[in-house]
């Protein structure tokens, strides 16, 4: 089994990229070929500072590394490292109709959060297909909110094989978690940079991230009138870091009252602050040692390219190139 993901450099990791797809992807590591990616060619569409990206690709390298992807089992490298993908995307967006991304959200959405309306951000759906189907990839760790993209994969994958050939391409399965498939922000919106309304896996001091987890909105309940557990975001939160028991005695808690949502919020804080220390620990390592997070990114690339190579001559000898 091939298991792909990829995330864009677009700034520090929240919590929801972490259990929407960095998580997953760690922990798919160990059940097939693990392929990852920093996706710096769709980071394009929004970014447009050279240092601010080159920048924000070195740290998310590292706050993955850090976070347990494992690059002895895990190819893991920079989509711009593999310009084969961009080869790929034209030969699919060839095959791909103009519905199939007028349809896409993504788009719309950020336009109106008031991103330029390229044409790269248009295609975009068609360099993230192409992302995927350059590997045979079976399985694509995501959040929920790119299902539509995995869906638009899927299809173009199968129009080229009914133009081109059946089999030519692998046609993926999304991998989406019901219980991460969108982790509610601050202000229980799903929780997004651009929103801001996130949780940063690495907030830069303790005191910040207490800070943040102070802001989140709660109800007006009077701290001893008992408190409905369900559609609690800050429960939501609690139950991504807390074991099952720590949960139902936080939810047993909000039903016999007399608890406020102060206490809550600082059981979350200590909660969050202990899961991640063992990764802010090897952060800091990692952090000092920049010649080894661009050698995992170098050797990723070398091994990516490779299969791609592989995948883009069976297209182009498909087409007729
Ligand atoms: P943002 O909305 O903050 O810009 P991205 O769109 O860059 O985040 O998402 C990167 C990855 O993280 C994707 O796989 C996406 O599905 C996942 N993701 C982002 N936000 C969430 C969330 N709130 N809950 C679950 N997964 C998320
Ligand atoms: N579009 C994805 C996002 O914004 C990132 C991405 C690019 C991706 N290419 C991919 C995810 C291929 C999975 C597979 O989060």
């Amino acid at each position: 089994m091939r298991i792909l993901s990829g995330i864009q450099p677009s700034g520090s990791p929240h919590i929801g990229n972490y259990f929407g797809m960095m998580e997953p992807s760690i922990r798919l590591q160990d059940e097939g070929e693990a392929f990852y990616f920093i996706a710096d060619y769709h980071a394009l569409t929004s970014t447009h500072d050279a240092a601010a990206l080159r920048q924000n690709v070195r740290e998310l390298a590292v706050d993955f590394l850090a976070c347990g992807l494992d690059p002895e089992k895990a190819v893991f490298w920079r989509q711009s490292d593999v310009p084969e993908v961009t080869e790929l995307t034209w030969i699919l967006s060839c095959v791909t109709p103009m519905g199939l991304l007028e349809r896409c959200v993504s788009y719309k959405d950020k336009i109106a959060q008031g991103v330029s309306p390229s044409h790269g951000l248009f295609a975009y759906p068609v360099l993230q297909a192409a992302d995927i189907l350059i590997f045979d990839s079976n399985v694509v760790p995501v959040g929920k909110d790119q299902k539509q993209h995995l869906e638009v994969t899927r299809d173009i994958a199968q129009k080229f094989n009914d133009r081109y050939g059946e089999g030519l391409l692998v046609v993926p399965e999304p991998r989406i978690r019901e219980e991460t498939a969108t982790v509610p922000g601050l202000d229980g919106q799903k929780m997004s940079k651009s929103y801001g309304n996130s949780i940063d896996i690495f907030e830069e001091t303790e005191k910040k991230l207490r800070k943040k987890i102070m802001g989140i909105v709660t109800d007006s309940t009077p701290v001893e009138a008992p408190k409905d557990p369900e559609g609690s975001y800050l429960l939501q939160l609690y139950s991504l870091f807390a074991s099952a028991g720590e949960v139902e005695a936080m939810k047993a808690s909000y039903r016999a009252g007399g608890t406020g949502y102060g206490h809550y919020k600082q059981q979350l804080f200590e909660t969050m602050w202990a899961y991640f220390a063992p990764m802010r620990e090897r952060r800091e390592a990692l952090l000092a040692d920049p010649a080894y997070v661009d050698g995992v990114l170098d050797s990723g690339a070398a091994k990516a390219r490779a299969q791609a190579r592989e995948v883009l001559d069976r297209v182009r000898t498909a087409v007729g190139f």
